[in-house]
């Protein structure tokens, strides 16, 4: 039996009581950001208030604790998605970070003609730090191809793997059209030509379990807001041979083991690669959301968000001239659509005069725009927080919109 209960989870997320335009706020706009909860938001304070200092360089009190607590962010985070280590887990500032991370720092160690495989439904923060290092280093990057139905073309993707592929980095759900793709497929696929693995954790994190081990990918990485945690922190995970034998990305204060004007030696990973005073509040609130999450039935609120997910398709596909865009059968509950002829800027703002928040335009997915010869769309995307009431009065004030734009 479920024991996932929608309203007392509610109460723990204050902002969804507000009004927007005189009207209750219907929050389906959780891709872009997702809200947060009390717990996550009083840890924030309760750090700046009692423990505020600098982590790994003082001998006093405050600064022990503050990087005792820093560092059981890490373990924490580190245990939720199945590390074998803290030392895996790099504070970053969010996944677009933790990309340019990598696409530099293992970037340094290819070659002109090596092979980087994206996938066409990438977000451009994991299309654009690879044509930096396309450009600097001479490597070469291919697309995976992406199916009428939103799916990527599995085939196509067999085709272009080779022992040149050094590296796939795919987005594991598709900011977008909710696309689930199949990494244990794409994974185990990549492996047989020796290539490395990095998936962009950004959209499925907060939507499914992650064990980075039963995955066996290399690197992983994901935002903390994303997942109701604050704006300005996200993990990189890496293997944690692999983080080591990458030359850092930036340099700094707390990165360094002996620094001399001849030559500067390196900390081991994950300190290697948090140059300058982290992120410090941030790290501490995004574990505290880990706990907060592990304090729910997650099996039962991931279930909910999916059911909710398959209520809201079911009651707009039979709205006149609604397109939806992406139909995988295997999806999160993000929902890309357009209606006739009808701008979705124009559709955004009139549910926006009715309380209800949503994405609309490009999603920083251009490329997959141009794939589906569209110049964006209206997305709805859920969380666990989210009502079958909601996805009702949704109903309601689309058609109205609809009626009203027609
Ligand atoms: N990447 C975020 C989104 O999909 C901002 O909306």
């Amino acid at each position: 039996m479920s024991t996932f209960h929608v309203n007392q989870v509610r109460k723990d997320f204050p902002i969804l009581d507000t009004k927007i335009h005189g009207k209750p706020l219907i929050y389906f706009d959780n891709g872009a950001t997702s809200q947060k909860p009390t717990q996550v938001i009083s840890r924030i304070n309760r750090y700046y208030e009692n423990e505020n200092a600098n982590v790994h360089r003082g001998v006093h009190y405050l600064s022990d604790q503050a990087t005792q607590a820093y560092e059981e962010a890490r373990t924490n985070i580190a245990s939720f998605i199945g590390a074998s280590s803290p030392k895996e887990i790099v504070f970053t500032k969010g996944t677009t970070d933790g990309i340019n991370t990598i696409a530099y720092s293992l970037g340094e160690l290819l070659q002109v003609g090596d092979e980087i495989l994206i996938s066409g439904m990438e977000h451009h923060a994991n299309i654009v730090p690879w044509q930096l290092l396309c450009e600097r280093k001479g490597t070469i990057l291919k697309v995976i191809p992406v199916l009428e139905d939103g799916t990527l073309d599995l085939e196509a993707f067999s085709r272009l793997l080779s022992n040149k592929t050094k590296l796939l980095s795919v987005v594991h759900v598709s900011n977008t059209l909710g696309t689930i793709n199949p990494l244990d497929f794409l994974i185990k696929q990549a492996k047989s030509v020796g290539a490395l693995v990095m998936v962009d954790a950004a959209q499925s994190i907060q939507h499914l379990p992650i064990d980075v081990q039963t995955l066996g990918c290399d690197f992983l990485v994901f935002s903390g807001h994303k997942v109701f945690g604050p704006t300005g922190i996200g993990v990189l995970y890496g293997k944690l041979d692999l983080l080591n034998s990458l030359p850092p990305y930036q340099g700094g204060g707390d990165m360094i083991d002996q620094v001399t004007f001849e030559k500067t030696t390196y900390q081991e990973a994950p300190l290697k690669f948090e140059a300058g005073t982290p992120n410090i509040a941030g790290a501490i609130a995004l574990s505290e959301a880990f706990h907060y999450l592990n304090s729910l039935d997650l099996q039962s609120a991931f279930a909910h968000e999916l059911t909710l997910g398959q209520y809201l398709r079911a009651n707009m596909k039979d709205l006149p001239s609604m397109r939806f865009i992406g139909e995988a059968p295997d999806t999160c509950a993000t929902l890309s659509f357009l209606v006739g002829k009808i701008h979705p800027l124009d559709l955004g703002t009139l549910l926006d005069k009715q309380g209800i928040a949503v994405r609309t335009g490009h999603h920083c997915t251009q490329p997959l725009m141009h794939r589906f010869n569209i110049p964006g769309t209206v997305r709805a995307s859920l969380a666990f927080y989210n009502t079958q009431e909601e996805i009702d009065q949704f109903i309601i004030a689309l058609e109205r919109s609809i009626h009203l734009l027609s």
